[in-house]
């Protein structure tokens, strides 16, 4: 059978799954998985099968709480990996043009590339603190736009998109009347400070009354909860209703236990929350001495999160991240998985000793390349 010209996987996903791995592994994204035997489970409220219909109710009403959206407006996904297939698969059309931020997290242009979707570039550049260059959006938006594609905070920067921004964003996508896509799934690790969460910016923007911003996260990055694979996306009524049907061609119905609980994670999330926050308040002072201590990187330092995105000065990069894997047992992001390959993504979810003892062979990689 002849091959399709299409698009149908994700190098960074293999990658991750099969070559991420090490002793010292700085490859992670998310935070440290919780374990089960921690889980506030309830077993006698665990339940195998669904009711039936488009959302276990339970569910919707904790993610309409927790996300401060209406419960039309919600529809549920296995993580924010389908949450983004199924929301760029409900608007996009083969041909349909796309702006997408660069760098980004590769599997969202993977899945606009399956679409068939004709993917332009906005570049988020070092220089500027990985921030988005409204006038080069400006510039790049047409009457043929249908998406702009970004992720806040930015994976792999960790940047954060400001609210004036992202109003400023959707009133260019409505003028146009494009959608604004916006994976949120790491946002929640601002904690406390007020986040700019997009879809009540769209809800304030008037208009014609649809909302521009599409949402999509999950409680896998903060909360350490990936195996729930508890996700959801957040968009205009009418879009979320196209989104239920069309997942019936997708996964039709999701796991009812996770489902069940994911419901106990919600009513719990303290719990979690507190573990990431203090987990992360070590480890981001880990990262920063470090970074203080290496004048042969350059980093762009977010407000929060779990990932940074340090330049390699001099050298060729593959020479160095085989060396740091074969000889110092240790894994970073190669920015060639963000078509940036002079740069690497260090995650810092990780345990703090084995942070700790990362960095430390990271430091001890990089002396002895610059000896070479
Ligand atoms: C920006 C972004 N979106 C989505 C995902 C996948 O998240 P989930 O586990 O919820 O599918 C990741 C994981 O690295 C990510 O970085």
């Amino acid at each position: 059978m002849n091959e399709s010209a299409r698009k149908k996987h994700s190098a960074y996903m293999e990658w991750a799954k099969t070559r991420s791995h090490a002793k010292f592994n700085l490859a992670t994204s998310g935070l440290l998985n919780f374990p089960f035997k921690e889980f506030p489970l309830q077993l006698e409220n665990i339940e195998l099968t669904a009711p039936g219909g488009y959302g276990y109710e339970p569910l919707m009403e904790r993610l309409a709480r927790h996300t401060g959206v209406p419960q039309e407006c919600v529809v549920t996904a296995t993580g924010t990996s389908l949450a983004n297939h199924l929301a760029m698969a409900a608007v996009l059309d083969p041909g349909d043009e796309v702006l997408m931020e660069l760098p980004v997290y590769g599997p969202i242009l993977d899945v606009a590339e399956y679409l068939g979707a004709c993917v332009k570039r906005i570049s988020r550049r070092f220089e500027n603190g990985f921030a988005i260059d409204l006038a080069e959006l400006k510039k790049a938006i047409t009457p043929n736009t249908r998406l702009i594609a970004l992720t806040n905070l930015h994976n792999p920067s960790g940047a954060l998109i400001p609210a004036e921004t992202m109003r400023a964003i959707g009133e260019l996508a409505q003028r146009v009347r494009a959608y604004v896509l916006v994976d949120e799934v790491y946002l929640e690790m601002l904690f406390g400070r007020s986040a700019p969460f997009c879809f009540p910016i769209g809800e304030a923007l008037g208009d014609d009354g649809e909302n521009p911003f599409i949402v999509t996260s999950s409680l896998t990055k903060v909360y350490g909860l990936s195996g729930l694979r508890c996700g959801w996306i957040l968009a205009s009524p009418a879009l979320a209703k196209r989104m239920w049907l069309l997942n019936d061609l997708f996964a039709a119905s999701p796991v009812h236990s996770a489902e069940r609980m994911s419901v106990m994670a919600l009513d719990h999330l303290e719990l979690f929350r507190e573990r990431a926050r203090t987990l992360l308040a070590a480890n981001r002072a880990l990262l920063d001495a470090f970074l203080d201590s290496r004048s042969d990187l350059q980093c762009f330092r977010p407000p929060a999160g779990t990932v940074v995105f340090p330049r390699l000065t001099r050298g060729d990069p593959h020479a160095f991240f085989k060396l740091l894997r074969d000889k110092y047992e240790t894994t970073v992001v190669p920015g060639a998985f963000f078509e940036m390959p002079q740069y690497f993504r260090i995650g810092i979810g990780g345990d703090t000793p084995g942070l700790r003892a990362g960095l430390e062979r990271l430091g001890a990689a990089l002396d002895e390349f610059a000896r070479s």
